[in-house]
């Protein structure tokens, strides 16, 4: 039986909890862009080898997502972070949809689509505006060439979010993972310290991921759907 007081809750989420606000999922054809894999653009080779493509591909997504609202999910995850005394969200998401809905603290792994930073001095910005003036944007302070401060395929995680978030993983009580494919590391480890340490797991996900068989229980729906109705049924009372 599952009981959220009894002690700390953690939430890790991945694009499918962006889904039905009409954002693309990666893993997925139409998480496609003019044929090119998340793998091919989001790294730093292909950041040194064509600044422009890359940037065209960050701009199609800002654009996209900046006309996106949060959806059932989102609002939930964020009711559960007012109402539970000890809740942490992980997120690998970019698209910040998750503080649209009005969660306050969350761990953003992968960083945010709307910061902008400098690759040749420190200036790092918020920076919402689509499109953005020239491509790819020049640093307002040096000149140098701005990258969006998202982690790409080969870079390191900020230290400071991902100790938070192991040690949100590890302390937990339950662990939902909603969303994900959990296939990319180190975020799909993080269900695995909760496990080690403990938890119970319950995966909000309509298809099969490699942590499915580990879970104490798979919720095989939208989670636009599947999280609201499931909260109404173990929100503390
Ligand atoms: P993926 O695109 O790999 O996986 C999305 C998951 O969401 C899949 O397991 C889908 O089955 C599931 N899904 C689809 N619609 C859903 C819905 N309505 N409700 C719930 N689940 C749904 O995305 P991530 O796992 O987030 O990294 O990918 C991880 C990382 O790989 C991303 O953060 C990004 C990407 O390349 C970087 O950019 C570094």
């Amino acid at each position: 039986m599952i009981d959220l007081t009894r002690g700390p809750v953690t939430a890790l989420t991945g694009a499918g909890v962006s889904a039905e606000s009409g954002v693309p999922v990666f893993r997925g054809e139409e998480g496609l862009w003019r044929n090119y894999r998340p793998e091919e653009l989001a790294t730093p080779d292909a950041f040194r080898r064509n600044p422009r493509l890359v940037w065209e591909w960050y701009e199609w997504r800002r654009e996209l997502i900046g006309a996106r609202s949060p959806n059932p999910a989102h609002e939930t995850l964020a009711t559960m972070d007012k109402t539970l005394p000890d809740f942490t969200l992980i997120t690998q998401n970019v698209d910040g949809l998750h503080q649209a809905a009005g969660s306050e603290s969350v761990l953003e792994v992968h960083g945010n689509i709307w910061r902008v930073r400098c690759t040749a001095c420190p200036y790092l910005s918020e920076d919402h505006r689509v499109p953005l003036p020239e491509l790819p944007p020049r640093c307002p302070e040096c000149g140098g060439l701005l990258r969006p401060d998202v982690v790409w395929f080969g870079e390191s995680l900020s230290q400071e979010v991902l100790d938070a978030a192991w040690a949100a993983a590890a302390g937990c009580q339950t662990m939902l993972v909603i969303g994900t494919s959990a296939v990319v590391q180190p975020a799909a480890s993080l269900p695995m310290v909760a496990l080690r340490n403990g938890a119970q797991l319950i995966e909000f996900n309509p298809a099969e991921t490699p942590l499915s068989r580990q879970a104490d229980d798979v919720i095989r729906a939208p989670a636009g759907e599947a999280l609201p109705t499931w909260w109404a049924a173990h929100r503390p009372t």
